[in-house]
């Protein structure tokens, strides 16, 4: 590192060659406004007055591919891993350590950042939602994901979502009333909770200049990126989808706002491999949750939730497990906010797989696997990986949301756990159903996936883990319409759906159908169906 002599000017051609990093003399950053103004490379002229350097956490210009200016920002990126930890300007576009493979973070200079310093202090930001930033159920919380300048930020309003209270839900389960809260994310832009990780991921795309984003999906991340894409008009997007294994309005979806969308003959594991490889040979920016920036705007959800709580933690958050990008974010989320001080009590974690995709269950109950300080058992992994190829099983599930067989986050989620003092627990696809119907009668349209979350908090009253007086978060992450198919083949009674989308998953019993009746158009008929007469 060198120094202009003040500290202000900073120049780390070593880790990372034409980065600057400036200070804060007004010398200086009108000596970088005007590198910025007259240089011949700049493709964007995106040079921020000097004030507006000055007001914000972050400064982020880009030149070219290969030279960036970068200015005065308190992000970066680092890999999870304890032994490694190298760190990565936000300028780069990475999805795991150039060291050792590991995942890697978003991480903050927090000295240098305007955090409030209660979170009672965000709620002024509803009171100001004529702007976009504090519209956002995201942004609004901005100087706890501040990678970016205010002015690149893509938001499409996501993240207007609150905590509701459900008490005849929470009889349903054996729960106490007033114990029971659903953060629907349902409600977002696209219907799922993606849309909370993709204005971040967006955000960084722009700010690297990328021209097309991609992803794999089981669906809602294809309708999310396909959506920000599409509104924002910035990037085109290519969306990757196992073929046949996706539900029919999340589809629907990806086509409506405009993707390319590109049916691999394959699971969500096979597209994810074909998305990777592309995204590492070509210049195409990957929205997946392995970005890193995905996983900042997630993390909102959970603010979301204590706010919902008058900012108190509840006892615990429970969330379906698919790639695990959710609960590796929450935990992110509470590890921040109790180094910041803004919270005393830390939430118990519980993470849902689906029976018929529960790598996390089997390797976190049955095989020991652990955090342990970042430095866990790579060959208990291995191993099951090579069991499950080996003996060819694939995940499968009526909750197609999280059929993953190789959850890309898995390292970051025992991270999460370990902090959350977290449990996993696996659930049936007849218990998602059910769930899910439950859920629904109650007044929360979701899609199975989401329904996982509430069969696993009953199989957690039952086995005495939460308690009846607990305080409970269940995050509902997609809509009810996402998946009418399943839902109608539950409701309708008709032998030939039930046999064909309900059966082959286990699927014998409807305990919450209800049935469409049949009836002649022919008044009398009515009547009588109604039983009036
Ligand atoms: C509705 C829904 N629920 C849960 C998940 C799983 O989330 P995660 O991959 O963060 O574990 C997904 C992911 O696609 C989803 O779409
Ligand atoms: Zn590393």
């Amino acid at each position: 590192m060198q120094s202009d002599g003040g500290n202000d000017l900073v120049t780390r051609r070593g880790r990372s060659r034409n980065w600057y990093f400036v200070g804060r003399s007004r010398r200086l950053q009108e000596t970088v406004s005007r590198m910025l103004v007259h240089s011949k490379a700049l493709r964007h002229n995106e040079a921020f007055p000097c004030s507006t350097m000055h007001r914000e956490n972050v400064h982020f210009v880009q030149i070219d591919r290969r030279k960036t200016i970068y200015i005065m920002s308190y992000a970066f990126q680092q890999c999870i891993h304890p032994d490694c930890q190298a760190s990565y300007d936000i300028g780069q576009i990475l999805t795991a350590c150039e060291t050792c493979g590991s995942l890697l973070d978003v991480q903050y200079d927090w000295e240098q950042i305007a955090v409030p310093t209660s979170l009672r202090e965000f709620e002024a930001r509803w009171s100001k939602r004529l702007n976009p930033l504090d519209f956002s159920g995201v942004w609004r919380f901005r100087e706890l994901l501040g990678f970016p300048a205010n002015e690149q930020i893509v938001t499409i309003g996501e993240g207007q979502t609150i905590l509701q209270q459900n008490d005849r839900l929470a009889s349903l389960v054996g729960m106490n009333p007033g114990k029971l809260f659903l953060q629907y994310e349902g409600l977002n832009p696209s219907g799922s909770f993606k849309d909370n990780g993709m204005t971040a991921a967006s955000t960084h795309a722009r700010m690297v200049g990328a021209k097309m984003t991609a992803c794999a999906s089981t669906g809602n991340t294809s309708a999310s990126l396909a959506i920000y894409a599409g509104v924002s008009g910035l990037f085109q997007c290519v969306v990757f989808v196992g073929s046949g294994k996706i539900a029919y309005g999340k589809l629907s979806q990806a086509l409506d706002y405009g993707a390319k969308t590109l049916q691999i003959d394959g699971d969500f594991d096979d597209a994810l491999a074909r998305v990777r490889e592309l995204c590492a040979e070509y210049p195409i920016y990957l929205c997946n949750s392995v970005n890193p920036f995905r996983l900042e705007g997630q993390k909102t959800i959970m603010f979301r939730v204590l706010e919902g709580l008058g900012w108190e933690a509840p006892d615990w958050i429970v969330v379906p497990g698919g790639n695990l990008g959710n609960s590796s974010a929450f935990g992110k989320a509470f590890m921040e906010l109790k180094q910041l001080g803004l919270i005393d009590r830390i939430p118990r974690l519980a993470i849902i797989n689906a029976a018929g995709a529960s790598t996390l269950d089997e390797l976190v109950n049955n095989n020991e696997l652990q955090w342990n300080d970042g430095r866990n058992n790579a060959d208990v992994i291995r191993d099951y990986y090579a069991s499950m190829d080996s003996e060819n099983r694939r995940a499968s599930t009526l909750a197609s949301a999280i059929e993953i067989n190789r959850p890309v986050n898995l390292v970051k989620a025992l991270r999460a756990l370990n902090f959350c003092d977290g449990v996993v627990r696996s659930v049936t696809d007849q218990e998602i159903v059910d769930a899910r119907a439950l859920i629904a009668a109650n007044g929360f349209g979701c899609e199975p996936a989401s329904g996982a979350t509430i069969a696993g908090l009953r199989q957690m009253r039952t086995e005495g883990v939460i308690a009846a007086s607990d305080r409970v978060a269940c995050v509902l992450t997609g809509h009810q319409l996402k998946d009418p198919d399943l839902t109608v083949a539950y409701h309708t009674g008709d032998p030939e759906k039930q046999a064909e989308k309900l059966h082959p998953a286990g699927v014998h019993k409807t305990p919450h159908a209800n049935s469409p009746i049949a009836v002649r158009n022919d008044t009398a008929a009515i009547v009588q169906a109604l039983g009036l007469s």
